[in-house]
């Protein structure tokens, strides 16, 4: 073979170099009065070149027309009004991952929201009441949507941002790709992939292009790393194996810490600050052992007026959250504690669960069903409920991974905190919307349940969710 796509496993395909400079379309501002930012995105079928220069290109569903779907930027405090026009053939919605929504803007279909039918809108109007980077993406067969290209960027500015300089957001994904190019279709529900680590794909890219060159002023540089893979964990380094400072994690500020790889799992978001000094700097992608070059930040350019980043001969005054007093576990005393044992999967414990009201084996689940996981020994479905909870309690998520895999778990509508493994021998307090478990771990996820309504708990590796992984918690 010697073309088509396998960026990840094979280093020998890989060129030097992008040519062109990909940068994230960037929404105009929309006319905003009374703080509120308004939009208008639609879904449907686009082809879009996700390889080098001359690759063919690939049948996707994306958000206008381009991927990732367009960059909406925002200020925490200003309300966003996103008018959605569905174009595709299938009922979608959109979820605004990490945002702590309104129940009923959450974008779960049949359980925060009808999914949105072919050619009909829905008018998604929430207030952003947090700054971070965040994301959007369809949550109706995620398994699928996803893997087709649906999702974007969500960056809300803090109130005194500085003005974009060197503020670079990088959306990473891997796709799975047929030698010419094409989607690999016949996959999509592949039970091999649903029992296991999910579908992971054969072609890297950020911003949908491969290898980008991106222009950047030297300087300090905030890199805002998107996982938008529907399965894999990626893990990135610089060259030269130069610091990462790690300032935020899934949108919520951390007390700054410095490492040499940060690991993402699908949908989380780390913002980095690095310095640029160099005239290039190669950020690797390195999960699977063989480095291979996921974007390159080229300083020295002339920018363009208008070109993001705006760099306007100023880098970046970092923003490091001081040392803050809300940065803490809340008070657990009198917590409602939730017991979540995970199990199944391949290779795992689970001999069956209970489905729709009936107990099955797992050979039947996953032969009759294409169910493989549990919480509790019940295959998750939005008539699976963890728990009433009362508005205002503290709420401990006990959970144990009782699989052989890892799995990223994301809780809607709040941020958790967790008492991390994921950085090494030294656990880090840290306050998230999605923590990656490793096989057996058990961790608490505490949170103040402050926001009311229907929320799902979910493994946010796709296949995994769809075959059970997850859960629904009652606030209020
Ligand atoms: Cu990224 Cu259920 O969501
Ligand atoms: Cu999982």
């Amino acid at each position: 073979m010697n073309s088509g796509p396998d960026n990840i496993s094979r280093r020998g395909f890989l060129r030097a170099g992008g040519a062109a400079a990909a940068l994230l379309t960037v929404r105009p501002l929309a006319a905003q009065e009374d703080g509120v930012r308004r939009y208008a995105i639609s879904a449907g079928a686009a082809t879009h070149r996700l390889g080098q220069e001359g690759a063919p290109a690939t049948d996707l569903w994306l958000y206008d027309g381009v991927s990732p779907g367009p960059m909406i930027r925002a200020r925490r405090g200003e309300t966003l009004e996103v008018v959605f026009t569905n174009n595709l053939d299938v009922p979608t919605t959109m979820h605004w991952h990490g945002i702590r929504n309104l129940n009923e803007m959450d974008g779960v279909p049949d359980l925060t929201q009808a999914a949105v039918e072919p050619a009909e809108s829905f008018t998604y109007r929430f207030p952003l009441r947090d700054a971070g980077t965040f994301w959007y993406h369809a949550h109706s067969k995620g398994w699928e949507q996803l893997a087709r290209g649906l999702y974007g960027a969500l960056i809300v500015e803090e109130d005194d941002a500085p003005d974009s300089a060197n503020d670079i957001t990088l959306v990473v994904d891997d796709w799975r790709l047929t030698e010419a190019y094409a989607l690999h279709e016949e996959s999509f529900g592949s039970l091999m992939d649903w029992s296991h680590q999910g579908r992971l794909g054969n072609w890297l890219t950020v911003n949908g292009a491969t290898e980008p060159v991106i222009d950047a002023a030297a300087g300090t540089a905030r890199l805002r790393m998107i996982n938008a893979a529907n399965a894999r964990t990626l893990a990135f380094r610089l060259d030269g194996g130069r610091p990462l400072r790690v300032i935020a994690l899934d949108g919520a500020p951390c007390a700054p810490f410095e490492i040499d790889v940060i690991r993402l799992a699908p949908a989380q978001r780390a913002d980095l600050l690095v310095e640029l000094d160099g005239e290039m700097m190669t950020i690797e992608e390195v999960s699977t052992g063989e480095p291979i070059t996921a974007a390159q930040l080229k300083t020295g350019a002339q920018l363009k007026s208008g070109a993001q980043p705006k760099s306007g001969g100023r880098a970046l005054s970092p923003h490091v959250p001081a040392a803050q007093s809300w940065y803490s576990f809340p008070d657990q005393a009198g917590a409602r504690i939730i017991d979540i044992h995970m199990q199944g999967g391949a290779m795992g414990n689970l001999d069956s669960a209970i489905f729709e009201g009936e107990s099955l084996p797992l050979r039947e689940l996953a032969q009759n069903h294409s169910k493989l996981w549990a919480f509790n020994g019940i295959v998750g479905g939005y008539d699976n409920w963890l728990g009433d909870v009362a508005l205002g309690e503290v709420v401990v998520l006990r959970v144990w991974n009782d699989t052989r895999w890892e799995h990223g778990m994301h809780l809607h509508g709040h941020h958790f905190w967790v008492r991390s493994q994921e950085f090494g021998d030294e656990p880090r307090d840290v306050l998230r919307d999605t923590y990656l478990m490793a096989p057996g771990e058990r961790a608490e996820l505490v949170f103040v349940a402050d926001n009311p309504g229907a929320w799902l708990f979910h493994c946010h590796m796709m296949e995994h969710h769809a075959a059970g992984m997850g859960a629904v918690i009652s606030i209020g």
